[in-house]
């Protein structure tokens, strides 16, 4: 059972004056309900995870929320937000009646965010959209108080649903925006209308909607349309397209630019990046100013989104030297690189856990971090590889590319599963074969009788790729066993 809410959000007559929509009861007041003086502490789309207290707002996506009215108010939704009344709504239950949801999910997102007088931060990217808005979360946090979705939440009613969601007082609110054509991310950031907009990088990802990955940076670059009057652009210096996005954000009327990565022009610099594959070393240079820096979270990639993070920290008025310390604390998230021990023969072997998602670049920089773990005398190094998916054409070579990172890694034995892989397989020198597998769930068996103590395990590839299966086989034996 979830916990209600302890604060207001949105009272009816706040909520009805965003939406311009109609207050009223289905059926007439009853119950204990009135049409007009309910408050709430928090909005919903989905009645699996409704809280006590919220406002449901029945979407149409891959179903109509409308069928799931009476479901809401028995979880305790304190209001509905609809289009229409259904017929199986509870007698009395508080409507607030608008011509079309999403656009009412929105004109609460814009109320939102005009009686808020914090910072916020946009993050977009091909990659680390969501690793650089938990690091900004951590490192804003000593600063303020932080809003900032629990999950990805980044398309057209994740942005809108987490911008709704801001406290009135929060002093900062961090936004990740993602896309899978042209077009989507101009309204999307013009909603949140940040102070700061962050391109983490651009690469070849979700490239099946795009003739190109110019393309794909263009359509990143909308990100600047949406910046508020003397907004920030924060441009990844090291990235094919900087100049590109650099002009965008400049005709997009960015007041000023700042810039990360590793050459020595960045404005928020990489010097030196040290890991023993748990936390890292950093040498940064902020403007000049060098410092050594403690990570949380190992990757060189992860350094980078650090530095990302900072500059949008100090662009928006946070403690530099606050959120530098704070670096410190954090730790990877479920799927993203968080590690755990596997019991193994009277012994002990290392997950890393990277399943969430994968794409060409992110691939990369896990087998890259695989390859920096220290292995026990005489183990292994396995990596266990879904698919990456939505690729387009060039996604048997993509697959068949990441050989070079495995060899360069000195991983000991590959485990892969789905068609695309084969490209892959059939590059691998023949002591470096675990096993080739249809699907994901054929190769748990093979990789728990293949780990030994001292090893490290590496588990990734797309969402769709199930690939998670073969972490959790894992991680529910090193339970078992501990
Ligand atoms: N700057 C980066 N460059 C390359 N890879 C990265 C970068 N940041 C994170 N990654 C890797 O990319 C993967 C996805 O990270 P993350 O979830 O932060 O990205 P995202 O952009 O939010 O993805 P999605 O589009 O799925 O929401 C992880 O495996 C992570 O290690
Ligand atoms: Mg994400």
């Amino acid at each position: 059972m979830t916990e209600p809410h302890s604060e207001n959000l949105w009272t009816a007559y706040e909520a009805a004056a965003a939406t311009g929509g109609a207050l009223c009861a289905r059926g007439g007041d009853a119950k204990g309900w009135t049409a007009e003086e309910w408050a709430a502490g928090g909005i919903s789309i989905d009645t699996r995870t409704l809280k006590p207290g919220d406002i449901f707002v029945a979407l149409r996506d891959a179903r109509d929320g409308h069928e799931f009215l009476k479901s809401a108010f028995e979880a305790g939704a304190a209001a509905a937000l609809v289009a229409r009344a259904p017929e199986d709504a509870p007698e009395g239950a508080p409507l607030l009646v608008v011509g079309d949801t999403l656009q009412g999910l929105r004109d609460l997102a814009v109320a939102a965010r005009r009686r808020n007088f914090g910072k916020r931060i946009a993050v977009t990217g091909s990659a680390g959209k969501t690793s650089t808005k938990e690091i900004l979360r951590d490192i804003l946090s000593v600063s303020g108080e932080v809003h900032a979705a629990d999950k990805s939440f980044n398309n057209h009613w994740g942005v809108p649903l987490t911008l709704s969601r801001l406290p009135m007082h929060a002093e900062f609110g961090v936004f990740e925006i993602g896309m899978n054509h042209a077009g989507e991310i101009s309204p999307l950031s013009g909603l949140v209308r940040p102070h700061a907009a962050i391109v983490t990088t651009v690469a070849a990802a979700h490239l099946e909607f795009f003739n190109s990955v110019e393309e794909i940076a263009e359509a990143k670059a909308e990100i600047f349309t949406g910046l508020a009057r003397g907004g920030v652009a924060v441009l990844p210096i090291d990235n094919r397209y900087y100049e590109l996005l650099k002009k965008r954000a400049e005709q997009a009327g960015a007041a000023a630019f700042v810039t990360f990565g590793e050459t020595e022009a960045a404005d928020y610099q990489l010097l030196d990046y040290k890991s023993d594959g748990a936390g890292a070393r950093l040498k940064i240079s902020i403007n000049g100013d060098v410092r050594e820096v403690t990570a949380g979270i190992p990757g060189r990639h992860q350094a980078i989104n650090m530095l990302a993070a900072l500059a949008a920290a100090e662009a928006v008025g946070a403690n530099l030297d606050a959120a530098i310390n704070a670096l410190a604390g954090l730790r990877p998230a479920e799927g993203r690189g968080a590690r755990a021990s596997v019991m193994v023969d009277q012994g002990e072997a290392t997950l890393i856990d990277e399943s969430y998602n994968a794409n060409p670049v992110s691939m990369a920089a896990a087998i890259g971090l695989l390859g920096a773990t220290p292995i026990g005398a005489g183990a292994k190094r396995i990596a266990v590889l879904g698919e990456m998916l939505e690729l387009g054409p060039d996604a048997p070579a993509l697959h068949a590319g990441l050989a070079e990172a495995l060899l360069a890694a000195k991983v000991d034995r590959v485990y892969v599963s789905g068609e695309l892989m084969r490209h892959l397989w059939d590059k691998l020198p023949a002591s470096m074969r675990g096993l080739f597998a249809g699907s994901a769930v054929g190769l748990v068996g093979a990789v728990e009788d293949a780990v030994e103590p001292g090893d490290v395990v590496m588990v990734k590839g797309s969402n769709a790729s199930k690939v998670s299966a073969v972490a959790r086989a894992l991680k529910v034996r090193g339970q078992k066993e501990s």
